[in-house]
């Protein structure tokens, strides 16, 4: 069979983390139990390059946006090979094979007029690269509840697609297809969301030029969550490529909760108006939250470096981690130490001392040499019951995307397992003449049960595979998904080894102040009791109405080479540009106040700073260390006036 599955292309627009490496390390899991099977995986991952975000980074960081992504792509890249991500294939959207793809299937669904030119006139918020429409806003922002940062107005010559045209096609669809997006919490709520009714949606940009241009009027790039969804299809060389003959449709497509929207209707409804089939299975997993529960994530400050993570754990058990404790429907938390409890009780204690306890057992009693087996009794019975059980479990929970159960399932087998140990209590067995043969059969039970545990966690864990096979003097051939509840197979007179713990315990306090400092975050500002400025002498209102204080649209901003406290900031006051410098660096990075509505004194004589000319000043509030500028919580236009 053939079997396609893929990740989210992401953002490189910063370096990926722990939250983000879930999907893939949750798709890979898919790929290696589905290559096991015997099927031809096609495992697809890679980068979402032609944002709006990414121009604004790459700006903030004084790069062309191409060689910035380039450097972020090349850290995603690291991580995947770190983590032991076995994709066949990674697509970057700013490659021509994608390129050409997307502004084929742009054209064709012009011609075929499912996209026309209209004007788009509404709010877009750019970290969630979405178009919001004013009755969506809440309170102005973003309404997305992970999101509720600013919107910008926009108005502008656009292209649309006809998703209206298609909603009840796929309303129809997803009822048909009970299976086709899942879990049933996503399948509900994107039920809601159609029914809710359908917009156009625009899908071109006039006011940047990053990205893929449309064809036919190259002064519109093409909006990059159309052009993102396509790789799933361009990678496989859509529309005459072998693979995309091979591959399509995809079997599962696998993503976090805040983008099932896109993948279960906007994609669904690009290929029904081409008129392809429909991928198998869209499939929402919940977040990785932090302690404090909120989303991990690097605008928020509370990732930690995953290269460090692997350094110090190893990827088998952050992978392990990662998969133990998403529970479906729900989101995880994520906390090192939790992460460490994990590590000492599933890994070390259940699973690794199994494997290391009963092999120095078949050292020390038979000198390293597999014995036969002579007769089964009950626990071995009840052992192989529960493998059959076990491994039926896993398909049926793997088939679901449920890989948290699969692994619980796999961890009673291993519990089992360290029981039998205890039951039969070879040390006292060894003791007694007439009980060798009983011994025998004991003995090699353990290995046989090893090699099933080998079996059953290799999808997830494939750095312990070759580990254990090691310590069996055999190679992989042993670890074949089908023999995971079959019995008898490894040879009376192999001969096995001890070997290291699978994995060490680890103690917690070596690592306990970085656990209570996360790596990346900002550092946290102390408000500390300040004596508050003397008041100013009093003045009339003549005297105020001297300031002509209006509201200010920042446009860009960025540091004032070789000084550590000056921000230039270019803002925008009724339609003109002016350049403002301020002493706020410490406070702000630049990009966080890209497109904030702040308070600007327009009417104060310019002034040279470090050879600028600053042309105004913007206003903040400041005790002690702490500074905070002014900004608006409603959009206003640049210019409106402060009274
Ligand atoms: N570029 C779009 C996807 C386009 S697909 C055609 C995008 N990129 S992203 O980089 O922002 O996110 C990629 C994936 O990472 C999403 O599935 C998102 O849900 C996931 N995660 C980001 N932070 C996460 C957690 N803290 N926890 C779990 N998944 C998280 O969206």
């Amino acid at each position: 069979m053939n079997y396609y599955i893929t990740t989210p292309i992401f953002y490189p627009n910063s370096s990926p983390h722990i939250g983000t490496a879930y999907t893939t390390v949750a798709a890979d899991v898919l790929a290696r139990y589905h290559r096991m099977l015997g099927d031809q995986v096609y495992f697809l991952t890679g980068t979402d390059e032609n944002a709006q975000k990414i121009v604004r980074t790459a700006e903030a960081h004084h790069l062309e946006p191409q060689t910035y992504v380039d450097g972020v792509v090349e850290r995603f890249k690291e991580l995947w090979k770190s983590l032991d991500i076995s994709n066949n294939d990674f697509i970057r959207t700013t490659e021509e094979r994608h390129g050409k793809v997307v502004q084929q299937i742009f054209a064709k669904l012009y011609e075929q007029g499912d996209i026309y030119k209209s004007e788009y006139s509404g709010w877009y918020c750019t970290p969630c690269e979405t178009f919001w429409t004013e009755s969506k806003l809440i309170d102005g922002k973003c309404p997305n509840p992970d999101c509720l940062r600013s919107v910008e107005l926009l108005k502008e010559e656009s292209y649309f697609f006809r998703l209206s045209k298609y909603q009840n096609a796929l309303l129809q669809y997803i009822e048909e297809h009970p299976d086709f997006i899942q879990p049933l919490s996503r399948r509900n709520e994107m039920i809601r969301f159609i029914e809710s009714g359908l917009e156009d949606l625009c899908v071109s940009r006039t006011t940047f030029k990053w990205g893929i241009k449309v064809p036919f009027d190259p002064k519109h790039v093409v909006y990059v969550w159309l052009d993102a969804l396509i790789n799933y299809i361009s990678a496989l060389g859509y529309p005459d490529g072998e693979n995309y003959q091979k591959y399509w449709p995809a079997n599962v497509q696998i993503m976090g909760k805040d983008i099932v929207r896109f993948h279960a209707i906007i994609w669904p409804i690009i290929l029904m108006a081409l008129d392809l089939p429909l991928p198998r299975l869209v499939y929402g997993h919940g977040w990785y939250l932090s302690k404090d529960g909120g989303k991990i994530s690097k605008s928020r400050g509370n990732v930690q470096d995953s290269f460090e993570l692997i350094k110090r754990y190893g990827s088998d058990a952050i992978r392990y981690f990662l998969l133990r404790e998403m529970q479906v429907g729900t989101d995880g938390t994520y906390s090192e130490d939790n992460l460490v409890e994990r590590i000492n009780s599933d890994l070390a204690n259940d699973f690794g001392n199994f494997v290391s306890r009963s092999l120095a057992m078949v050292v020390k009693y038979r000198g390293g040499v597999v014995p036969r087996p002579v007769q089964d009794g009950p626990l071995e019975m009840e052992l192989k019951t529960l493998s059959s059980e076990v491994k039926k479990g896993v398909d049926e929970s793997l088939g679901r995307c449920d890989l948290a159960s699969a692994l619980e399932q796999i961890w009673r087998f291993i519990a089992r397992c360290n029981k039998y140990v205890d039951e039969t209590a070879p040390w006292s067995l060894a003791k007694q003449e007439d009980q060798q043969e009983r011994l025998d059969t004991v003995l090699y039970t353990f290995v046989e049960s090893i090699r099933i545990m080998a079996i059953l966690t290799a999808p997830f864990m494939p750095g312990i595979t070759p580990r254990i096979c090691s310590l069996l003097s055999s190679d992989e051939h042993l670890i074949r998904w089908e023999e995971a509840d079959q019995w008898g197979i490894i040879n009376s007179g192999a001969s096995v080894q001890k070997g290291e713990q699978l994995f060490p315990r680890i103690d917690i306090s070596q690592y306990a102040e970085e656990v209570a400092k996360p790596v990346e975050s900002e550092p946290k500002q102390e408000t500390k009791h300040v004596e508050l400025e003397p008041m100013k002498e009093e003045i009339s209102i003549e005297d105020f109405a001297k300031l002509d204080l209006r509201v200010g649209k920042v446009l860009s901003a960025e540091k004032v080479a070789k000084t550590d406290k000056l921000l230039k900031l270019e803002i925008e006051i009724s339609g003109q540009v002016r350049t403002v410098v301020s002493g706020i660096a410490q406070h702000y990075a630049p990009e966080d106040l890209i497109n904030k509505s702040v308070v600007v004194v327009a009417n104060l004589k310019p002034a040279k700073l470090r050879g600028i000319t600053s042309q105004g000043m913007i206003l903040a509030a400041s005790q002690g260390e702490v500074l905070e500028v002014l900004t608006l919580d409603k959009e206003l236009p640049g210019g409106a006036q402060v009274k």
